[in-house]
Parts: structure tokens; sequence; C-alpha cells
């Protein structure tokens, strides 16, 4: 072992030096479905109308550190009830990185269902917490209610993740299953609502009814994935913790003064999301008459699919290829034993995927 290595070895936390990086496949001349982005951009004219507002940006000052005109806009677009707080985090990667510095040390733990989003797990060995999983009933992907309540008896957690719907599964858990865990968790639940663009349903207005519950929401999925923008939602007394674990200036000018023209924009957002909503149908129905494929159904902007035993690694590479850039999700946890999952692109998009798909079966 080289010094360097030796003395790598001594001061990184091994739960750091344990951790892969997370990875992002090169997506250079490819059709990208990988990453659960909204496929559409906006007209010229409000291309136009978005760079004249960008030119008033002051890039010498320092953004507005509580971003109050930022927060009042996605208030009113987010439905988040009066008496909640908000705080803004750079994606809402941030703010689970936040909630970890906050709630995290020796000794703490964060509990979500198996498979989920995958930064739960990544941000919690970073910040050196404990991160405990139960996986979801082979059958729909369901909570395991009984094991969840049982897994929060045995290592009360600090903090439990919901995303509703999930990632990667894309499905709604039950709304009676969450409302339990709610009532029973010992600490904060935090239901990850990314996809509420395209659920169908939120936990938004319970916030009135759980002071321990907090809403995590980004505006990633809904066409801005690029500004990085995420926001948490809940009780004031625990959103004044958070806060102080928040770097003064987290969203910047750029960002804030995007996410302002965009949301007096909504209904274009909005028209994209139902678009996008319609033709994953499309999507659903497609897959679903393909022999040897079975996709499962999804409350989200994407369907993960199971293949043929054995050939998620190799339909994986023969379809970017074909130019089309899918996730693989074999290996990544058993119940996703030959799963892929794609983003629903555009009519266009989607057609070139399963046209390779079916080449490549
Ligand atoms: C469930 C879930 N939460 C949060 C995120 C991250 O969102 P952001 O882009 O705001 O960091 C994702 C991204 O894929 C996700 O699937």
């Amino acid at each position: 072992m080289s010094d360097q290595q030796a003395r790598i070895g001594r001061w990184v936390r091994p739960a750091v030096q344990a951790l892969k990086a997370y990875h992002v496949q090169p997506a250079a001349r490819t059709i990208k479905l990988d990453a659960m982005e909204n496929p559409y951009h906006w007209s010229e004219e409000m291309v136009d109308a978005w760079l004249a507002r960008l030119r008033q940006v002051e890039l010498n000052r320092y953004p507005d550190p509580a971003a109050a005109g930022l927060k009042t806009r996605l208030r009113e677009a987010m439905g988040v009830p009066a008496e909640s707080e908000l705080m803004l985090g750079n994606g809402s990667d941030e703010l689970i990185l936040l909630l970890a510095l906050a709630l995290g040390g020796a000794g703490k733990t964060v509990l979500a269902p198996g498979p989920s989003f995958v930064m739960y797990r990544i941000i919690a060995a970073m910040a050196g917490l404990e991160y405990r999983e139960v996986a979801l009933r082979a059958e729909g992907f369901e909570l395991n209610l009984p094991a969840m309540l049982a897994a929060m008896e045995e290592q009360p957690p600090a903090v439990v993740y919901l995303a509703y719907p999930n990632n990667p599964t894309g499905n709604l858990f039950r709304r009676e299953d969450i409302e339990t865990i709610i009532e029973r968790a010992p600490g904060v639940v935090v239901v990850d609502e990314a996809y509420f663009a395209f659920a169908g349903d939120s936990f938004m207005a319970d916030l009135t009814r759980y002071p321990q519950l907090l809403v995590m929401r980004t505006v990633s999925k809904m066409g801005l994935a690029g500004l990085r923008l995420g926001l948490l939602a809940g009780h004031p007394d625990w959103l004044a913790q958070l806060e102080k674990c928040r770097l003064p200036y987290n969203i910047n000018v750029l960002t804030q003064a995007s996410a302002e023209f965009a949301l007096d924009h909504r209904a274009v957002l909005e028209e994209q999301s139902a678009r996008i909503r319609r033709d994953r149908e499309g999507l659903m129905s497609e897959l679903a008459a393909i022999p040897g494929l079975q996709p499962f159904p999804s409350q989200a902007n994407f369907i993960a699919f199971r293949v043929p035993p054995g050939r998620a690694g190799e339909l994986h590479g023969a379809l970017r290829e074909r130019g089309v850039l899918v996730k693989n999700l074999h290996g990544s946890d058993p119940q996703l034993a030959d799963c892929l999952r794609v983003t629903v692109g555009t009519p266009e998009e989607n057609a070139a995927f399963l046209q390779a798909l079916k080449a490549s079966l």
C-alpha cells in the first residue's frame, strides 16, 4: 500500500471509503430516457422573455438568502398550507443532506422501504447515519407495514423516508399505510413527492394534521431539472431547526430568477406534465403488448419493466448502441432482478425507444 493510500485509509471515514460515487451515464448523442427529466423545452417567445428577465439579475450581488419572492410563488404553486414553513434546497438531494446533518450523529438511524431512491442510502452513509431498509412486498411493491412498524420499534429512526410515488418502482404506496407510519414514527417522516406532477395524490394538505410530517418536492421532474431546486414544507418548529444547517446562499440568483419566471408560466409546465401523463399510458400499453415484458403500474413519469431472465444488461447495452439511454436496475436490489426503467419522453422518443427495444429483443 502506498503512503497516500495508507493516509487515506487512516483519515477518510470507513463509511465514505466504502461508498461508490453516484454514477451518471454519459449521454452525448442519445435519446436520454434514464433520469426522469421532462423532455420539453419552451417556445422561442418564452425563452426570450426568460432571457429578458435574467438580464436584470445582478450577478455581483449575493442572492436573497430567504428567497422570499420565490417562496411566495412556490407556496402558491405547490399548495403549501399557510401555517407550514418552507425551506429551499439545491435540489431535494441537498435537503436530504441537511436533514442528515441536523438529525444525524453517532447512533442515529434512517429508515426507508427498499428498493427506493438511492440517495437516502448514499447520503446517510456520507453523513455517518445508519441506514436501514425494509423490503417492499413482492406483490405490487406495496409497503410491508408490519415490518416497517417492527423496524421502527426495534431501532427508532430519526427520519423515515417514503417516496410517493416511489422511485424506481413508480407506484403510490397505500395512503393508510403511510398514515400509520406517520402516527407511529418516533422522529420525522419525510414524504418525498418528487413526482407529484404525475401522481394525482399528495400529503401536502396533511401537514396541518401531522406536526411530525415533512413533505419534500422538487421542480426537477416538472421541467426544471437544470435549476437544482427542491423544497421542504413542514411545521415551523422543525423547519427552524433545519434552517440552521442550511448554507446562507444555497439558492443562487439565476435559479431564483428562473424559477420565479417559470412559476409565472405554470400553465406551460402543467400542460407538459399532463402530456407526459397521457403518453405514459400509451407507453405502458405498448410495453405490456411486447411478449416477455412485464411493465409495472406507474404514477410517475417513468416505467420500470421486467425483461426476460438474464437479459437486462444485454438489452440496456443494445438500446444504448441504438442511441437510447435507459436505466439498468438489475443488480441494484434483489426485487429489481431483470428490470430496466424508462422515462416517458416525447411521443417521437417513446416510439424510437419501443422500436429499438423490439429490435434488440
Ligand atoms: C424520489 C426522489 N426524490 C428526490 C429526487 C432528487 O431530486 P432533485 O433533482 O431535486 O435533487 C429524485 C430524483 O430522481 C427522486 O427520484
